[in-house]
């Protein structure tokens, strides 16, 4: 699948539920077509968000967004399926969370479905070496995952530096995604350190004014990048 990049991908964890298809709706108005969603067990992260049902609504609320299913859980090869099912076009696992990584990321793609593999700030992308030929994505953390809100972790973009390289340097076409304590002052910065896709969720839904917040995102995320045409 080719992209337009840079991304900005909201992640709804940050919406107001009461009002989600609003939510979603003022989003892809205001051109927003991939979304992210993360789902914790309250056993990997010490957080409970949502599950399938809540990916399957968005699904029906938005048909042709690109929904990207993080999942912060243990045991995912019990869920991959539940989530396919759901809706899911990409479903992205810790590597903190698969004792078979491989076999996970195979599963997944079995099912139809784009694969990520998502470190923790303190887990080394060196580790996901063997892996990065089989995914589609790799997903940085920029908090410990679990909540949002939190403040970004500036290590995150010596980390983005490190697997581009190694992106490069393998002849892999994976993305990069990078998530938590995304907004005005780092956006730029990331896609200048090669991040693709960029998940927010307070920076936009808790703004007073979504549209203009996106308008914001997107042109500090292009203004940073050498995507530029
Ligand atoms: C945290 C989640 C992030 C979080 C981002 O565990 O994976 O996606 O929702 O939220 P902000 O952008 O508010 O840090
Ligand atoms: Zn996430």
């Amino acid at each position: 699948m080719n992209f337009d990049l840079p991304i900005l991908a909201p992640s709804i964890l940050a919406a107001d539920f009461l009002k989600l298809g609003e939510e979603l709706k003022t989003c892809s108005d205001a051109g927003i077509s991939w979304f992210h969603c993360d789902i914790m067990d309250g056993h990997f992260v010490p957080n409970i968000s949502y599950g399938p049902a809540i990916v399957s609504t968005v699904r029906d609320a938005e048909p042709d967004a690109f929904l990207d299913v993080h999942l912060m859980i243990e045991n995912p090869d019990n869920f991959i399926e539940e989530f396919a099912d759901a809706g899911a076009d990409l479903i992205s696992v810790h590597y903190e969370t698969c004792k078979h990584l491989h076999r996970t990321v195979q599963s997944i793609k079995q099912l139809g479905c784009m694969t990520g593999v998502v470190v923790n700030p303190a887990t080394s992308v060196d580790l996901l070496k063997p892996i990065l030929n089989e995914v589609d994505l790799v997903l940085i953390m920029s908090v410990n995952p679990g909540f949002g809100g939190q403040a970004f972790i500036e290590a995150s973009y010596d980390k983005v530096r490190q697997l581009a390289e190694l992106r490069q340097e393998g002849g892999h076409n994976f993305l990069i995604e990078i998530d938590g304590g995304v907004g005005l002052k780092n956006i730029g910065k990331l896609t200048e350190a090669g991040v693709d896709i960029l998940v927010a969720g307070s920076s936009v839904f808790k703004a007073d004014d979504i549209p203009s917040r996106i308008s914001e995102l997107n042109a500090k995320a292009l203004t940073g990048s050498d995507k530029l045409a």
